[in-house]
């Protein structure tokens, strides 16, 4: 008997790097899963049917099942359809794993508007449409059996919301998007009994596989793999669970042999006025306290491990 055995498992992004593992996870701790990737190029352009076909057939040589499903995550139709394929084709939906989405990295001062409605679109709304049909789902499901449903949300954010990550305004902006988004869904279905977490991994992909990043997550000529996004997955499968029914609205970094839970933003200075706010009130507590402070450029570095 394995953990997820009878559960239902919609993993988006599923054709190669870290969806696929997580699809493959899933599947090995016995859930029914649908794979459901665009299959586009790096930049989210072009599309490829074939793409999660492929991880269906690895699940099925390791004896689990699976089915493709190729849409566009941020489309709401093809979101919905998603959704759909899990319930006509294994009868429910228990899990859902967000993850889909692409990169199209460039300074503030230079980045297209469209570049920047494109990632927010495939992160943002790509979340947010699958969470919208799966809670409107389990809800029902709730309403129609009386009581608490079996559901967990797996959201996918990235520590590049945490450093503001220079030369990625509209992906850092996307991912902390999808925790806010994740957050506020946590809340909503907690007394339907459905779970929301997201984790922020670091994995070498195709996404992560040039520059300063691809140096560092570089696969070393021996020892542990530490970037192998194969690290990331349990996580995946943990969260998935019904063991982790405790959790929900907690955001984790996941890596390598790490994983962090992270706290929620807190206060760094806390000012109160005896009367209204004023310029001179403002200035008059806020200039000492930032007298010492330096503007916050750190981005994203990788500490050493
Ligand atoms: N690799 C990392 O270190 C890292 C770090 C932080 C966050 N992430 C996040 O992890 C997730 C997976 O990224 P990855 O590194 O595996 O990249 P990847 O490029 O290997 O995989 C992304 C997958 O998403 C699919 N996809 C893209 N747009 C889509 C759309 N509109 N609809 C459906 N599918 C679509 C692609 O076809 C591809 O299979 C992303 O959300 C990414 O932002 C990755």
């Amino acid at each position: 008997m394995s953990v997820l055995d009878g559960k239902v498992a919609v993993v988006t992004g599923a054709a190669r790097g870290l969806g696929r593992v997580e699809a493959l996870e899933l599947a090995r701790l016995g859930a029914r899963v649908v794979v459901s990737d665009l299959g586009t190029k790096g930049d989210g352009t072009g599309s490829d049917s074939a793409a999660a076909q492929a991880v269906v057939e690895e699940i099925s040589q390791l004896g689990g099942e699976a089915v493709a499903h190729c849409g566009d995550v941020a489309d709401w139709n093809d979101s919905k359809a998603m959704i759909q394929a899990a319930i006509d084709t294994f009868g429910g939906l228990d899990i859902l794993v967000n993850n889909a989405g692409f990169c199209r990295d460039k300074m503030i001062f230079g980045m297209t508007e469209e570049d920047f409605d494109a990632v927010i679109r495939v992160h943002v709304k790509g979340h947010f449409c699958g969470i919208r049909h799966a809670t409107e789902y389990w809800r029902n499901k709730g309403k129609a059996e009386g009581g608490s449903v079996y559901g967990r949300i797996i959201s996918t954010s990235s520590e590049a919301f945490i450093f503001a990550s220079v030369g990625q305004p509209n992906y850092a902006a996307a991912k902390a998007g999808i925790v806010a988004l994740t957050g506020s869904a946590a809340q909503a279905m907690a007394k339907y009994g459905i779970t929301a977490n997201t984790v922020m991994p670091r994995a070498r992909t195709r996404m992560t596989d040039s520059g300063m990043t691809g140096a560092i997550f570089a696969k070393p000529e021996e020892g542990f793999d530490t970037f192998a996004p194969e690290h990331v997955a349990p996580l995946v499968g943990y969260l998935a669970s019904p063991a982790s029914a405790n959790s929900s609205g907690n955001v984790f970094v996941v890596w390598g042999k790490s994983i962090s839970v992270l706290s929620r933003p807190g206060h760094a200075g806390d000012f109160n006025s005896e009367e209204p706010w004023d310029y001179k009130s403002v200035d008059g507590v806020l200039t000492p306290y930032l007298k010492d402070k330096r503007p916050v450029a750190d981005s994203f570095i990788v500490p050493p491990m």
